[in-house]
């Protein structure tokens, strides 16, 4: 069975977790549309993954889906969303993923993130700093990516 990986990574921690399922989901492939477009025709299973920003996956990635919807449906799907407020995944999902889509997914994951600001720029830089003070604030930990989902996840497509 062989494996399209499709990922918008804005900061890298949806590059990070692409990068990890390819390298456990053998007979699999990259593609990241920022630079890569990918003709799903030759694959079994499509795998869709992006970061959440203000509660969104990255138009990149929606307009991809939106153009390829139809013959994404008639695979085996996988979606992974990228986000520091695990606790909302599941809204994060439903609100930017079609209904038959999430219904129809193998699997649908949250993988974390982590967050550099001092690797961003402008208004995201500003944010991030805000998230992570608000997050030490909690008392709650860090975010980071969680590996052991990514295994789990990639499990499903092996
Ligand atoms: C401008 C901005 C907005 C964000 N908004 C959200 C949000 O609404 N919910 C959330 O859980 N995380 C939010 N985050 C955290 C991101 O989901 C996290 O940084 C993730 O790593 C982004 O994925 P990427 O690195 O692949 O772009 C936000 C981060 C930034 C910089």
């Amino acid at each position: 069975m062989k494996t399209a990986i499709i990922y918008y990574s804005k900061s890298g921690s949806s590059a990070k977790c692409a990068r990890d399922l390819y390298r456990k989901i053998p007979d699999s492939a990259l593609f990241n549309l920022a630079i890569d477009t990918c003709d799903i025709s030759k694959y079994d299973n499509v795998i869709l993954g992006g970061g959440i920003r203000a509660g969104k996956i990255p138009s990149q990635l929606k307009k991809y889906i939106s153009s390829n919807e139809l013959e994404i449906q008639k695979k085996n799907v996988g979606i992974f969303v990228c986000c520091s407020d695990g606790s909302h995944a599941n809204n994060y999902i439903e609100n930017n993923f079609s209904p038959i889509l999430v219904k129809k997914a193998v699997v649908c994951g949250c993988f974390g993130a982590e967050i550099n600001p001092d690797e961003m720029k402008g208004i995201d830089r500003i944010i991030a700093k805000v998230v992570l003070k608000n997050i030490k604030k909690s008392g709650a930990p860090a975010p980071q990516i969680n590996y052991a989902k990514i295994e789990e996840f990639a499990a499903k497509f092996r």
